[in-house]
């Protein structure tokens, strides 16, 4: 066995060499939930939990949407939470640095959350970045941290895809209409 001391510094040690790493690698920004967002977008978190995305997570448990389920050919009495299968699509960042993990280690992050669309906010709501310290950030060097600059059909067909059971079609203007939430125009300059 090893002394504990040992044991700390070599955590310590890896826990560093993970920064460093995604320090390089640069794609790999953790997730950090939307209570993060809602604390400066009010109004964007009060209208995007309306919305029947940010609800995704209910339709995993058993008896929900049952009759879907069953012409999904999906058992609608089966716990699907704990599904690998469904989660990326159903949760948060699941598998990724700061994502998703399980209902107990992370129940804040369940539904299509802001950092689905606008990409994992770990590197870009540092204070340098995105703050009330720096509310004219400039948003091309977001980008290079992890915003998406420009929100398109790719950011959606991501889940909006002929892998989930239940896809039809996915007509982009229509749905981005319908289904992100109120659009607030901006105060600043970016
Ligand atoms: C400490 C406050 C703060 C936090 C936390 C924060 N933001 Fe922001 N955000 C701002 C400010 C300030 C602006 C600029 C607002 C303006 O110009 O009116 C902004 C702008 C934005 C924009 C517009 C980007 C552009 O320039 O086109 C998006 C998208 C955004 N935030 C998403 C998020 C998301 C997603 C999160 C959580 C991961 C988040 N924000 C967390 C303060 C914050
Ligand atoms: C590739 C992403 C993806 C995966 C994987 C996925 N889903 Fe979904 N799911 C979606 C999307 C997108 C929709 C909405 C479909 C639409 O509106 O076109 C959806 C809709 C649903 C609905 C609502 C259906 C209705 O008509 O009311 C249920 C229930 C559901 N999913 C359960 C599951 C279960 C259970 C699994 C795993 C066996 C799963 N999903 C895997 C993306 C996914
Ligand atoms: C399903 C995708 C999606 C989700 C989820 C989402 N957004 Fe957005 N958001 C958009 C789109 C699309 C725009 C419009 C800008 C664009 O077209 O690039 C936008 C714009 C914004 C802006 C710019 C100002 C405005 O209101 O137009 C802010 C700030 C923002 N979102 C914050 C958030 C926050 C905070 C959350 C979570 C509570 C969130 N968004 C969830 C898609 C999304
Ligand atoms: C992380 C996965 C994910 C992403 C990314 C995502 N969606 Fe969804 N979306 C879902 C799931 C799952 C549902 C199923 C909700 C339900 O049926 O209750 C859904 C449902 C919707 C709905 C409601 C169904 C309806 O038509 O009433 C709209 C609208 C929608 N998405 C638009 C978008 C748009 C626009 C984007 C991109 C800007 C997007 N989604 C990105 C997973 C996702």
């Amino acid at each position: 066995m090893k002394p504990i001391a040992q044991l700390v510094r070599a955590g310590a040690l890896a826990a560093l060499a993970a920064v460093a790493l995604s320090q390089t690698a640069g794609a790999e920004h953790a997730y950090v939930g939307v209570k993060k967002c809602k604390a400066c977008h009010l109004k964007e978190f009060t209208s995007w939990s309306e919305t029947k995305m940010s609800k995704v997570f209910e339709l995993l448990k058993p008896g929900v949407a049952a009759a879907a389920k069953t012409k999904a050919k999906l058992d609608p009495t089966k716990d699907y939470t704990k599904n690998a299968s469904c989660l990326p699509c159903h949760t948060t960042g699941y598998g990724k640095p700061g994502g998703f993990v399980d209902l107990a280690t992370t129940p804040d992050l369940v539904g299509v959350q802001c950092e689905m669309c606008h990409g994992p906010g770990g590197t870009y709501i540092q204070k340098e970045n995105m703050s009330l310290q720096n509310k004219e950030y400039k948003k091309a060097e977001l980008v290079k941290v992890g915003l998406v600059g420009q929100i398109g059909k790719d950011t959606c067909v991501n889940c909006h895809n002929s892998k989930s059971p239940f896809f039809k079609d996915f007509n982009f203007e229509e749905r981005k209409a319908k289904g992100t939430h109120e659009k607030i125009p901006l105060k600043y300059a970016h």
